[in-house]
């Protein structure tokens, strides 16, 4: 297979590779979505079920998108036209544009309300708001506002736009080199400053005392669809990362890297959140409204005493989400402006532009079905839920279980194993035990649970 095509960018640098990657996994996914679902699913015992999906499941996964991106050079879609001609594998690429679209737009919605939030932490404007409204109001007010919202999104989906259309090295490695250890320091910092507070030893114990009463089958469904979007498999998303992969790369232990980057980030976000949560006695499980609601309320209310400490506390959160999300919107609209720009051979930054008019479009309805069009629904759901469930509960499963089918059953074994020990030239000791885990364990787990979702048997 060739692995020329000189004209395409690629990226400079092995930890260009890692930071690109583990930045497009490292996202709201584990900081805002993770603590919600520990929350919901009962702390430890969800995370126990988590990590075995990320290892069994979602690696897997990945480890094929690796070897699909690499060894055809291409966007997700012309990576299936270049390896498997005239063949309906291409569906697997055109659901993971279709997706990279659809979650743009609602991410962007989400990463808009926390560039919201930085913004009115470092105005001071969130010590204003406890004094007077309820943080739940205001929440409640500001994202069901008509245009305020809109214009946070369109601003955040600019700055997304502005890294992408500067191309791959000197856009998506270059600030992914910047952003990703910025936001590793701030997790630490504020893990320190969320396990000093009185109290913390309550978060600290239901984040590692498993309790497998909470595990329900819906938890199981919850920690796949969550390891999937964490890891950010199964659009095609890390198929075009790594068509800009170089021969030396190593698929395997990237993907390793990437898996415990982001599992390491989820967690410690959970010790940033729960501690916190635990020391002034607020429920975990308040869902979605977790980071906006009940986080501003800890940090100003704990810290009334000395308002600098709150102050310093939620803007530097509010800064890592963002940093968090600007690195995983990167990985979205790459997938759409890659394909953009080799499908129809126009210029990466006519591409980029045409795809941020179209997620500003879709992510605008998605904003409003907050506020002025609550009513407006789709098989029953307004559009931002139902782009997130198109997504996360459709296309991610199933993108997942093609792409492993792809690698496991259809492409060249002789291929695959090139891919994974580049050309021969390194050993890799666990090739039985992967290709077991692309060709029977992912796919069937993948399966299962996902005709469980549609058809539930055991809910
Ligand atoms: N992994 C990202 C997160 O955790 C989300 C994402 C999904 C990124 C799909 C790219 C593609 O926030």
């Amino acid at each position: 297979m060739s692995l020329g095509n000189t004209s395409r960018g690629s990226f400079g640098s092995q930890l260009g590779v890692i930071l690109a990657s583990a930045g497009s996994a490292v996202g709201l996914g584990n900081i805002w979505r993770f603590p919600t679902e520990v929350g919901r699913g009962g702390g430890a015992a969800f995370i126990l079920i988590y990590l075995c999906f990320i290892f069994l499941l979602a690696m897997p996964v990945m480890i094929s998108e690796f070897i699909i991106g690499r060894s055809s050079r291409s966007n997700a879609i012309g990576a299936f036209q270049k390896l498997a001609p005239r063949k309906p594998w291409i569906v697997a690429g055109m659901m993971g544009v279709l997706g990279g679209f659809l979650v743009l737009s609602f991410y962007s919605v989400v990463a808009g309300w926390t560039l919201h939030y930085t913004v009115s932490s470092a105005l001071g404007q969130l010590q204003g708001q406890g004094k007077g409204v309820d943080f739940g109001q205001a929440f409640n007010l500001f994202v069901s506002n008509p245009w305020q919202p809109i214009v946070y999104l369109a601003v955040f989906l600019l700055l997304t736009h502005l890294v992408v259309a500067r191309g791959i090295q000197g856009g998506i490695e270059r600030y992914s080199k910047l952003m990703m250890p910025m936001l590793l320091i701030i997790i630490v910092i504020l893990v320190g400053f969320s396990l000093t507070m009185s109290g913390a030893a309550d978060g600290v114990r239901f984040l590692l005392q498993p309790d497998l009463s909470e595990v329900t089958p819906e938890v199981v469904l919850g920690a796949m669809g969550q390891a999937f979007f964490s890891l950010s498999v199964g659009l095609g998303c890390l198929v075009t990362y790594s068509s800009y992969f170089s021969k030396e790369t190593r698929l395997v232990k990237s993907a390793m890297n990437v898996c415990i980057i982001d599992t390491m980030v989820a967690v410690l976000s959970g010790f940033i959140i729960f501690p916190t949560v635990f020391s002034v006695g607020i429920a975990p499980d308040a869902g979605p409204g977790l980071v906006f609601i009940t986080l501003p309320n800890v940090f100003l209310l704990t810290f009334s005493e000395m308002p600098i400490v709150g102050y310093i506390f939620a803007l530097l959160f509010y800064v890592l989400l963002l940093l968090a999300a600007l690195t995983s919107s990167i990985s979205m609209h790459e997938i759409c402006t890659a394909f953009i720009s080799e499908h129809f051979s126009k210029s990466r930054r006519s591409s980029a532009v045409i795809v941020t008019i179209i997620c500003l479009v879709l992510g605008s309805f998605c904003s409003l079905s907050f506020g002025p069009w609550k009513d407006v629904t789709v098989f029953g759901k307004g559009f931002f839920d139902l782009f997130d469930f198109t997504v996360t509960k459709f296309l991610m499963p199933l993108g997942g279980l093609l792409i492993t089918l792809f690698v496991g059953w259809y492409l060249d074994r002789k291929l695959v194993e090139q891919q994974l020990t580049n050309d021969g030239s390194i050993p890799v000791r666990t090739m039985k035990p992967l290709l077991f885990l692309i060709r029977w364990v992912a796919p069937i787990g993948i399966l299962v649970i996902f005709l469980n979702e549609l058809f539930p048997i055991f809910m």
